[in-house]
């Protein structure tokens, strides 16, 4: 063998390795941030059309319901009425233009929650979407995680998202409407990477939730439609209660007469017994669980300032199975809490409260 042809074989050797690593597309692909996003979703929320009418749908009064949440003002009451929703579509962007699928019938009747972003909606089948609402961009969701997102989009969109919004934004002239479409694609990846942070820590808490950018249809008395591009999500049903339910409000705080009277306090009462008797391994078992969401919410708080928004509205327990479900999956930073005395860190609002509900378990008796 001639001198000299060893390292020269090494070094060709070499480049082919590096070429490879440049170009071939499983090497640069392989945390894929969209495809850990939608792995199994296909599965988790597939239904079928001609067997939806066979299964059992789950009746209206075995949903967690909020008295507050659920009610309409006059105003959106009169609108709800006049322009009733119809239903929605995942647009997205096929053959060099905007395509549809992903057909979804909403109802009013359907109509069975809201909370700050999104109205949700009963499917026919045992699934809910949810429509998000119209937000201002100094809406405090809008933090460090939408800077990151909008750094980054391709990474939060499918392709054909960015297909989409770039063929909508090239329609328009009107540079606010660009930005306004800019806006609500943005908004969507923000969801999924709320949706992620959480997905990664809790896995099987979490419910299996599809991110898609809507097109939601509603009915006028003028019989032409309105049509808004909306970010919307889908996820199995609950059936179950909030959290919030299994309080019983019967004991009032001592304070001053005044305050008393004005803003009452009330003690936070569980009963975990409340919808029925409940095994104590299964109340070990949500314990456990509990624990986890208290050690993730610590950790997305110390590690990432983010605080995550795990009130008793937003923590479903199901019934008749008792277990621990996480649906929304908001998450703020951590500067735009007041600390007050009470509760130097924000995070801790949120775990009192769930430390309250184990401890009602009275599992060391
Ligand atoms: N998968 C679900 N099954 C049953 N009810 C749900 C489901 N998702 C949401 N809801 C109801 O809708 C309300 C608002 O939904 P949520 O996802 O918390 O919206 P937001 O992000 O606006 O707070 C919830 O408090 C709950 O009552
Ligand atoms: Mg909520």
């Amino acid at each position: 063998m001639p001198e000299g042809e060893k390292p020269s074989r090494f070094k060709a050797i070499r480049e082919r390795v590096f070429s490879l690593i440049g170009t071939n597309q499983t090497w640069n692909k392989i945390p894929q941030f969209l495809e850990l996003l939608e792995k199994g979703l296909d599965k988790e929320l597939f239904h079928d059309p001609e067997k939806d009418e066979l299964e059992e749908p789950i009746p209206l009064e075995d949903l967690p319901v909020d008295e507050v949440l659920r009610q309409s003002g006059p105003f959106r009451k009169f609108y709800e009425w006049a322009f009733p929703v119809s239903h929605v579509f995942r647009i997205t962007h096929r053959y060099g233009r905007e395509f549809l699928d992903n057909f979804l019938p909403l109802d009013n009747a359907n109509y069975i929650g809201r909370g700050s972003y999104k109205f949700v909606y009963k499917l026919p089948w045992n699934q809910v979407v949810k429509t998000g609402k119209s937000k201002l961009p100094s809406d405090s969701i809008f933090g460090s995680l939408y800077k990151e997102v909008g750094k980054d989009l391709e990474k939060y969109l499918k392709k054909e998202e960015i297909a989409l919004k770039n063929y909508l934004q090239a329609k328009t002239r009107l540079e606010s409407n660009q930005d306004e479409i800019e806006f609500k694609f943005r908004r969507l990846g923000l969801e999924r990477l709320h949706y992620w942070k959480l997905k990664s820590l809790i896995p099987d808490l979490v419910i299996p939730t599809r991110f898609f950018m809507g097109l939601r249809v509603r009915n006028t008395p003028w019989r032409i439609p309105t049509i808004s591009l909306t970010p919307c999500d889908q996820q199995p049903l609950l059936a179950g209660k909030h959290l919030k339910e299994f309080t019983i409000k019967n004991e009032k705080l001592e304070q001053n007469p005044i305050l008393n009277k004005l803003f009452p306090k009330w003690k936070l009462n569980f009963d975990s017994h409340r919808f029925g008797v409940v095994s104590k391994s299964k109340l070990k078992k949500i314990a456990v669980d509990f624990n986890r969401v208290i050690q993730v919410t610590k950790y997305l708080a110390e590690e990432e300032k983010l605080i995550f928004d795990v009130h008793s509205e937003n923590i479903i327990i199901t019934l008749p199975d008792f277990d621990l479900k996480i649906f929304d999956f908001h998450l703020f930073d951590d500067y735009l809490y007041e600390p007050s005395e009470e509760n130097p860190t924000p995070e801790m609002d949120h775990i009192i409260l769930i430390e309250e509900f184990i401890r009602s378990f009275e599992l060391d008796k």
